[in-house]
């Protein structure tokens, strides 16, 4: 059983996603993915018709927007205005246009907020939530007992995305998938307000050449040291 939360951060790809879920899951644990928190602020941004660069009407309908995320590890659902946007999120317009939308940081405090609130209502019902993004471990929750910084080469990160893609019917192309990871990467990399980095005190776990049940074995390796 896990007691706290388990931050877990990382650039996109690096399988962060199945396995965070998965760890959840396996410890009886709330799981919250802030990536498509994010993605629902930039899908709002896009139906009010907002340029994702000007800054000012992007604060304006991420406030106006009521995104509610689920934290079962089993179904993590996304709501935009009590409509299921799960799918639609992870589309390309999304993905292309949620980088410089995060990069606000009226939109960062906006859902850290939120965030944090979801983090401690989950703390208060089930005493444990595992916690992916890209900020958990340096600002989102900087207490957290274990952070894990999850990085793997572009290219087998690009092979991922393309494979998740695939399986999920929208069309992948690996050298696109590749352009696109490396692009979202330096973007979050660069931004001035929580850029995506480990956190002096995280672990750094390499999964270039591990599968998803090898990075489970060494995450619940780490909960058990830290636990
Ligand atoms: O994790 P995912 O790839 O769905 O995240 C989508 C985007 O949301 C990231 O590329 C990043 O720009 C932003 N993000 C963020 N902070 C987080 C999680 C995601 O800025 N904690």
């Amino acid at each position: 059983e896990l007691r706290g939360v388990v931050a877990l951060d990382g650039p996109s790809g690096t399988g962060k996603s199945s396995v965070a879920r998965r760890l959840a899951a396996t410890l009886g644990a709330r799981y919250l993915d802030t990536g498509a928190m994010y993605r629902a602020a930039t899908l709002a941004v896009l139906r009010a018709g907002v340029d994702p660069a000007d800054a000012d009407r992007v604060v304006e309908a991420v406030r106006g927007a009521a995104v509610v995320q689920g934290t079962s590890p089993d179904r993590s659902t996304t709501h935009l205005d009590g409509e299921d946007v799960g799918a639609e999120i992870r589309g390309p317009e999304v993905t292309l246009a949620v980088s410089p939308v995060s990069a606000v940081p009226e939109v960062r405090e906006t859902v850290v907020d939120q965030q944090r609130r979801i983090i401690a209502a989950a703390l208060a019902e089930v005493g444990g939530i595992v916690v992916e993004g890209r900020d958990i471990g340096t600002v989102v929750a900087p207490d957290a007992p274990l952070k894990v910084y999850v990085t793997a080469d572009a290219e087998a990160r690009a092979r991922r995305r393309a494979k998740q893609d695939a399986a999920s019917g929208r069309q992948a192309d690996l050298g696109a998938t590749l352009a696109d990871v490396q692009r979202r990467d330096a973007y979050d990399s660069s931004r001035a307000v929580s850029p995506l980095r480990a956190a002096d005190d995280a672990v750094v776990l390499d999964t270039t050449d591990l599968d998803l049940p090898g990075v489970l074995a060494a995450l619940l390796e780490l909960v058990d040291e830290r636990g």
